[in-house]
């Protein structure tokens, strides 16, 4: 018997491919519109997992290796899922020196995030970046749209907390 848990899992998966392949077909095979249905489809899955990438490459008739390096060379595509909130520690000289690294430590030892991991319930994902460009008050991190800046380790849970 299958659960009905596994029933909507495999429905909801149809769906985005269904949806996945009205958008290729909305391209009419016109050559260029790679990174177009790329955008869309990550707009409908969250990000870009191999099998998306695999459908992609067969309905468009272009090579996997092609698809591929047009993901890897974009930063804006990603094939692992994102959290709800995106957590951007920045590494960046200033910040480094400053303590980025206690950051980063004391979200992995807090809530189990490494960079490029998302929490269980998918509230949180954890990117590093080189710079975020308020060198002066490093260490900075930006969760989402937000900037905290002169952030301390102790500080995380209650900065966090005001995104759950
Ligand atoms: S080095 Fe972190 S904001 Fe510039």
């Amino acid at each position: 018997m299958v659960s009905t848990k596994a029933k909507t899992g495999i429905g909801m998966a149809g769906r985005v491919f269904q949806q996945i392949q009205r958008v290729i077909d909305d391209t009419g095979g016109q050559s260029g519109t790679t990174i177009r249905v790329l955008q869309q489809a990550q707009g409908l899955v969250g990000y870009l997992p191999p099998p998306v990438l695999k459908t992609i490459s067969r309905d468009l008739k272009i090579p996997l290796s092609e698809v591929y390096g047009i993901v890897s060379f974009y930063s804006f595509f990603t094939m692992v899922p994102k959290g709800k909130y995106v957590i951007q520690v920045c590494m960046g000289t200033s910040c480094y020196v400053k303590g980025g690294q206690r950051i980063i430590d004391t979200l992995k030892k807090d809530i189990r995030l490494e960079p490029g991991g998302i929490t269980p319930d998918g509230k949180f994902s954890l990117e590093t970046v080189r710079c975020l460009g308020c060198c002066g008050l490093s260490p900075v991190i930006a969760i989402g749209d937000d900037v905290h800046r002169k952030v301390k380790p102790s500080e995380l849970k209650s900065i966090l907390s005001s995104y759950r």
